[in-house]
């Protein structure tokens, strides 16, 4: 920015970026954009104005709250929707694995010989018992503790103990039950309904691309927490919600990001969030061609319906996870922290520093309030929350839930199985 020697008003050396019309790029090829979104944060900034809609949001707390409801969501929105079961970066070589509980569902990703990736019921095809711990590792062989039958990377049954005293099992037809799964931009999809089909790119809608812009497919595990929070929509609502980040985070996210400055653009459910830092105002002092995003900008990518993707396609990531808890007023974060696989030692204890940091965070200030959120939601003094026209992230993130739940058809729970993958 330059001042007019004449008038003393400052004039302004760049283009305005101005709120896009269209924030939803489902279907359409991305082009890489970060540099506009670095120009409609510093035009946010001038105008002191953020990406909003044009209209308020009431959402009922009983959709918080209702059990039933919560039943619906975790079927619809967790186990007959893609999730994500793991980071590429859980499984980087033939043999390794990652297993997690996600909905009620323990799941197995593991990478095959052939650089592909299965995942699988982790429930032993004896009697149901949890072949492999919840963890990342590295097997040859899944051997099930209970009374060790013992299965291949590629899930098939390869060993009865005691085989001759057990009778005649078809290992062709004992298998661990696959699930669909595919790999994209450094995530491992899967569908937590053996016979559902999976269909990413339109699920995606090309926002695979966006991501790719982060880099996750060429970084490694570093470290992995797990924290409990709230309702999974309470701990959602967080992600996407930069009104807060000066207020709530005043003495710690706060000290590097702006509150209620924001842009926003979605592919379908999935979101793009960018908060202003206060390093954006910088962007005024230099050349526009050497604007940085990636420093300038603080972006989260949200993968409905449940991983938020912290990172700026820099060094390193955090990927938080969320699950459904065990129960309508709980859920699971998992916070994965990926680095450059050639980061120095210098660089990896600064991401495990900044990794405690974040965990506190959450902890201690998102989730403590999500959870205090929660106690209080069945006291009567809400009937409905309100989200503004400035929190356009949470608005599409409900609408979207609302919407699913509405058009979803769930196919009933399995009775039997089948190999085939029919009834
Ligand atoms: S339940 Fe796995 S071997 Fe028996
Ligand atoms: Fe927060």
């Amino acid at each position: 920015m330059s001042v007019d020697e004449r008038t003393g008003d400052a004039q302004r050396d760049y283009p305005r970026f101005p709120q896009p019309t269209v924030h939803d790029h489902h279907g359409s090829t991305w082009t890489h954009d970060w540099h506009e979104v670095a120009g409609r944060l510093l035009t946010h900034l001038d105008d002191d104005t953020t990406d909003s809609l044009p209209d308020m949001l009431t959402v009922p707390v009983a959709d918080y709250l209702d059990p039933v409801r919560w039943e619906r969501e975790v079927d619809v929105l967790f186990r007959n929707t893609p999730i994500v079961a793991a980071l590429s970066a859980h499984v980087p070589d033939p043999g390794s694995y990652r297993s997690i509980e996600i909905a009620g569902i323990p799941v197995l990703t593991v990478r095959q010989a052939d650089g592909g990736v299965k995942a699988f019921i982790n429930a032993c095809r004896h009697r149901g018992a949890l072949v492999v711990e919840n963890g990342c590792g590295q097997a040859r062989r899944f051997t099930c503790p209970y009374h060790a039958w013992s299965y291949n990377n590629e899930g098939a049954l390869v060993g009865i103990s005691g085989r001759h005293k057990v009778g005649d099992v078809d290992t062709s037809t004992h298998g661990l039950t696959e699930l669909p799964c595919e790999e994209r931009s450094g995530l491992v999809f899967a569908v937590l309904r053996p016979d559902a089909p999976l269909d990413l790119d339109s699920w995606l809608g090309g926002y695979d691309a966006a991501l790719d812009a982060l880099g996750l497919a060429n970084m490694e595990l570093l470290d992995e927490r797990e924290l409990i929070g709230p309702n999974w929509k309470i701990a959602f609502d967080g992600y996407v919600d930069g009104y807060h980040l000066d207020i709530l985070h005043k003495d710690t996210l706060g000290t590097d990001t702006m509150g209620n400055v924001m842009t926003w653009d979605a592919w379908g459910p999935h979101q793009r969030v960018a908060f202003a830092r206060h390093i954006t105002h910088e962007l005024r002092d230099i050349p526009e061609s050497e604007w940085k995003p990636a420093k300038h900008v603080g972006f989260v990518h949200t993968v409905f319906p449940h991983v938020s993707v912290a990172g700026n396609g820099g060094r390193g990531a955090m990927v938080s996870q969320l699950m459904p808890g065990p129960t309508s007023d709980r859920s699971r974060t998992m916070q994965t922290h990926v680095i450059a696989k050639d980061a120095t030692d210098e660089e990896r204890e600064a991401t495990i520093k900044r990794a405690d940091f974040l965990e506190w965070v959450v902890n201690e200030e998102d989730y403590k309030t999500g959870l205090g959120i929660q106690s209080a939601l069945a006291s009567g003094a809400n009937t409905e929350f309100t989200f503004g026209r400035n929190e356009p992230g949470n608005q599409t993130f409900h609408r979207w839930v609302d919407d699913l739940l509405a058009n979803t058809a769930v196919a009933p729970p399995r009775t039997s199985h089948n190999e085939s993958g029919e009834h």
